[in-house]
């Protein structure tokens, strides 16, 4: 009893062990006349003719000197072999006569290539997937998906990867449904004729590993006659496959660049375009989107690359206050000091409606100094005439 509840424990644990070993196989076994051997390591090669005053060559070459040889007897035996090894050797009699040719693929056995599952939509899953060190020999890379599930056990799907393109990482693409609550475990094996690794292996259920790539922002730009307002519109990322049950919603942040914290604002998935209304006049303003699966499956994507945008503003009144210092872009402590009192004149928006304020408080002044003078005037007046009046 106890050895078979032992039993099933170490299957259970090793299940996927096991299979990974066994579907790690040698691949590209040496064919005749092909002799494969390791970077380091030391070959015998065999004129199939017992001959005296054998003679051999590499490509139809005299034996580099970097090679470490001793010719004997009708074998050829290299000690520490290095990629200069690698060709074709033959053995010929002095008189050229050819006797015998073996190729030899000198090389490394594979090293673990690195594997990342993501599906960028809910019907495209796969792994972005890095071939370790050049291993100089055809070698061969499958995905193993081994689905762990009790009930319904399912037999591994083993998935080709070709090293396709010039761009690394690579990606290979297998089937999964997006709703399937089974937990998948996927590793990457590497074999060629010297021997087999795999990858670190993922586990995941497959809306996990749901990443869409960041939303394009097509135009971002000021609003006519709005100093405080910034439009923002922007599309989705190529790689997303529109199903009729999937959505994407968004995410944008946008600071001033004389702030370091970004606004963050969460918005409809059905509309791609939106109106900042609290954007800071006359300031540059940095702005990016991000995006997630609607019904919450999986993590948000990355952040889009930055648009830099600022909101609208009259360049009359910018002629007349801002003249000729705009190298002086606002920065968070230019301008202001500690106390937030405008240091630098040149530009500050806020002084501009500070000094309207200014002239318009100094007109009420005046205003009820002329006002209250006028009525004084009036009384002295009218005493003046009532006393003349009396006499
Ligand atoms: C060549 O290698 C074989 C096998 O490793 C060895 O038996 C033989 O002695 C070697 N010959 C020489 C001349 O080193
Ligand atoms: C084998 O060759 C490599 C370089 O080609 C060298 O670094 C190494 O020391 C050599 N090993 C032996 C045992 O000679
Ligand atoms: C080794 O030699 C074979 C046969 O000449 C050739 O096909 C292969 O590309 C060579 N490998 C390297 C790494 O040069
Ligand atoms: C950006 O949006 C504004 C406002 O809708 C529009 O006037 C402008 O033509 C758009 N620019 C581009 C390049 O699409
Ligand atoms: C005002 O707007 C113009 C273009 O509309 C822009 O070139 C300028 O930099 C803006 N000035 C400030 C201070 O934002
Ligand atoms: C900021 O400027 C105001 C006006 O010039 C001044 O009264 C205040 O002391 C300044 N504060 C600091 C921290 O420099
Ligand atoms: C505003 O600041 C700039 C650089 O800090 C300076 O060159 C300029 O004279 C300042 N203007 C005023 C009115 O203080």
């Amino acid at each position: 009893m106890l050895t078979w509840r032992l039993h099933i424990l170490l299957a259970a644990s090793t299940a996927f062990v096991t299979l990974a070993n066994a579907s790690c196989v040698k691949s590209g076994l040496p064919k005749p006349g092909v002799q494969v051997a390791a970077i380091g390591s030391d070959v015998q090669l065999v004129c199939n003719k017992m001959e005296e005053n054998i003679h051999w060559t590499l490509n139809g070459q005299v034996l580099p000197s970097s090679l470490i040889f001793v010719a004997q007897d009708g074998y050829l035996n290299l000690t520490n072999i290095s990629l200069e090894a690698n060709g074709t050797y033959s053995c010929n009699r002095h008189s050229g006569v050819l006797l015998h040719s073996t190729t030899l693929l000198v090389g490394y056995r594979p090293s673990p290539p690195t594997i990342k599952c993501r599906a960028p939509s809910t019907v495209n899953f796969g792994c972005d997937w890095t071939p370790g060190r050049e291993s100089h020999l055809p070698t061969k890379y499958s995905l193993i998906i081994h689905a762990v599930s009790s009930f319904f056990p399912k037999k591994d799907e083993i998935v080709k990867c070709l090293p396709k393109g010039t761009k690394q990482p690579y990606r290979c693409i297998f089937y999964a449904y997006i709703h399937d609550q089974t937990k998948f475990l996927v590793k990457m094996t590497a074999g060629n004729a010297l021997g087999c690794t795999e990858s670190n292996g993922e586990s995941f259920i497959p809306r996990e590993i749901l990443k869409p790539d960041p939303p394009v922002i097509v135009n971002a730009t000021s609003v006519d006659q709005e100093a405080t307002k910034l439009f923002v519109e922007w599309k989705n990322p190529s790689s997303w496959v529109h199903t009729f049950d999937h959505f994407l919603e968004y995410e944008l942040q946008f600071r001033s660049l004389r702030h370091t914290h970004f606004e963050r604002e969460r918005l409809n998935k059905k509309k791609r375009k939106y109106v900042i209304p609290n954007a800071e006049p006359f300031t540059l303003h940095l702005i990016q989107m991000r995006a997630k699966e609607s019904v919450n499956y999986g993590q948000w994507s990355d952040w889009s690359p930055v648009s830099y945008v600022g909101p609208w503003n009259d360049t009359r009144i910018k002629n007349v206050f801002i003249q000729e210092d705009l190298s002086i872009l606002p920065t968070q402590s230019k301008g202001v000091n500690e106390t937030g009192f405008p240091i630098n004149q040149t530009w500050d928006p806020q002084l501009l409606i500070d000094s309207h304020q200014c002239i318009l408080n100094e007109f009420v002044m005046y205003a009820v100094v002329a006002v209250f003078g006028l009525a004084v005037c009036i009384l002295i007046g009218l005493i003046i005439v009532m006393q003349s009046y009396h006499t």
